[in-house]
């Protein structure tokens, strides 16, 4: 017998999106709806926390600043594939959040004249970006945890694997999850669902992401019905530090800093003459590896190629004020001082610009489930999101999904009861089915693998025979490899969790070289060598991929355009 928790709201996820989800939901309801958030990690673990540059918002239009150029900058940066109108609510929405922030006692940066600090972002026209020196996700973090903590009406399950969504006539029920402290299985039955897990993750070998990162969310939303939206693109962000991946921040060169290489040149000058440093990610990032296969790279640690991040340009002082945190990562993980020394970087993966298929208002089509954050699909980033845009999505997204999970719970207060077979099925499938059970292969090797064929077929060049070979690949591990855990604990048993996770990677990464496949054309992220050109005629619009056990299936959603005709892209 599966044991059953009630709550109104359930909320996978403890990141941006779902704290200020659940903020909104407790205030939508004034504290009478009963919201659980359900996390796997710890909540200030939750990868929220690494983001560092900044979050985008017009605050000043007595300077020069406007709503518009916000929104023609973020629908040029995601190559016009953004849906508009989501794109014209976010940037109004979004100054909005940071005052919201600033009252419940974020730590902004500061202009002399005491009003919020902004700096420059890549694609962006006006310095837009708020900050925090440059650690901007822990202060988010700390003061949307501090908040929620402020109400009795939500419940924290740390340590709280999500393991599927219950659906029933169409109708969002609850969740299955283990508690990883005891390894007992639970439904969390709920009127409503947020989706709040972040994107992809650990898909590919050198990452920005946290270990914990990984598309469990996306799986549990995809198999239950949800459908996924634009997986083809995604986002390698310029400056990863070799040999970790850990992100240094796009605000190092919104402060001033260079990117040189191996000849010492400031060879953006080829690809993004005006805007250089400052041009969209998708654009650098690919003129950062065309560098080094044209033998422009520096030969570095274990063979790994890189460009140099030269911030010695930077006022010390200055870089010690606003970007102390990359500089405690440069000395403490790579022994460089960047006040001196340039820092050696290389693209690396950094978002997903897919996610869960929403309307503008984050809901799934899945009555009573929504999606927020980089797990979902809104969609505001299109083919390449704009850094900094990210932590406002989550912002605004966050309350809007918890306003409307609030509003369906309400309305559905006297509805209840789970799909309990369900419920139990899953239990058996995780229990009897791979605890115990030796796997034919060993997990973590299958995950490596997942990684090297991400790495090799769908990294930022991408052509027909390599994407097809990569899912060939990818549909082989899923034919033979057999998910067991050979540890038979329930108490911290993190490998079982960890084989859910692979099982998630094996999917969703399935899902990504699909449509990576299928779009036959280059925009943004998606680069085709074999499709060099961007195709407005037959591929100005999303595609959906719906799971099915045979493969994804495909299908479409036109792009909303209400102000922005497509024009050629340059910077
Ligand atoms: O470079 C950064 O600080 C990343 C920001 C973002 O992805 O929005």
């Amino acid at each position: 017998m599966v044991e059953i928790l009630k709550h109104d709201v359930v909320i996978v996820g403890s990141g941006l999106a779902g704290l200020r989800a659940a903020i909104e939901a407790s205030r939508v309801s004034n504290g009478k709806l009963s919201v659980a958030v359900v996390t796997k990690t710890q909540v200030m673990r939750s990868h929220s926390v690494s983001a560092e540059g900044g979050t985008a918002a017009v605050l000043y239009t007595d300077e020069g600043d406007s709503f518009e150029s916000h929104m023609y900058d973020t629908v040029k940066g995601s190559d016009f594939l953004a849906d508009q109108d989501a794109v014209e609510l976010f940037v109004h929405e979004a100054p909005k959040e940071i005052l919201q922030l600033e009252h419940w006692g974020m730590p902004w940066s500061r202009r002399e004249d005491g009003r919020i600090a902004q700096r420059y972002f890549g694609g962006m026209t006006y310095p837009r970006t708020c900050f925090a020196e440059d650690k901007v996700g822990f202060f988010e973090m700390s003061t949307l945890y501090d908040t929620c903590l402020r109400w009795d009406n939500i419940t924290f399950y740390q340590e709280w694997f999500g393991v599927s969504v219950l659906v029933e006539d169409g109708r969002f029920r609850g969740i299955t999850a283990i508690e990883m402290k005891t390894g007992d299985f639970y439904a969390i039955e709920a009127k409503s669902g947020i989706i709040a897990t972040g994107g992809a993750g650990r898909l590919y070998s050198f990452a920005t992401f946290g270990h914990s990162s990984t598309p469990d969310g996306l799986w549990m939303a995809y198999r239950a019905g949800a459908p996924l939206k634009d997986m083809e693109f995604v986002q390698f962000h310029p400056t990863g530090l070799i040999p970790s991946g850990i992100l240094i921040t796009e605000a190092a060169r919104g402060e001033g800093g260079i990117l040189l290489n191996a000849k010492e040149e400031r060879f953006l000058k080829r690809y993004a003459p005006k805007k250089m440093e400052l041009a969209p990610r998708d654009i650098i990032s690919r003129a950062m590896y065309q560098e080094m296969l044209e033998g422009r790279g520096v030969e570095g640690p274990g063979g790994m190629k890189h460009l140099w991040l030269d911030l010695t340009v930077i006022e010390p002082e200055r870089l010690k004020e606003r970007l102390a945190g990359i500089r405690e990562i440069c000395l403490k993980l790579a022994g460089i001082d960047p006040i001196n020394e340039r820092i050696p970087v290389r693209p690396v993966a950094h978002y997903y610009m897919g996610g869960i298929h929403t309307d503008i208002r984050g809901a799934t089509p899945i009555a009573g489930l929504w999606a927020a954050g980089e797990a979902a699909c809104v969609t505001i980033n299109g083919a390449n999101r704009l850094g900094s845009n990210s932590t406002t999505e989550c912002l605004v997204w966050g309350k809007i999904t918890g306003a409307e999970a609030a509003r369906f719970a309400m309305e559905h207060k006297g509805d209840g009861g789970i799909p309990v077979e369900q419920a139990e099925a899953e239990e058996k499938r995780i229990f009897d089915g791979m605890l115990g059970k030796a796997p034919r292969e060993n997990p973590y090797e299958i995950k490596r693998r997942i990684q090297r064929i991400m790495d090799e077929h769908c990294y930022i060049y991408r052509d027909g025979p390599g994407l097809e070979e990569g899912l060939r690949k990818l549909r082989e591990i899923k034919k033979e490899a057999f998910m067991g855990v050979e540890d038979t604990s329930r108490v911290y048993n993190t490998n079982l969790t960890n084989v859910l996770e692979i099982e998630a990677m094996l999917e969703i990464s399935q899902a990504i070289m699909t449509a990576a496949l299928h779009r036959t054309e280059s925009r943004g992220a998606q680069y085709r060598t074999d499709y060099p050109k961007r195709d407005d005629e037959r591929w100005l619009k999303h595609i959906l991929l719906r799971y099915t056990v045979e493969g994804p299936e495909i299908g479409y959603a036109p792009v909303k355009i209400t102000r922005f005709k497509p024009e050629e892209r340059k910077y």
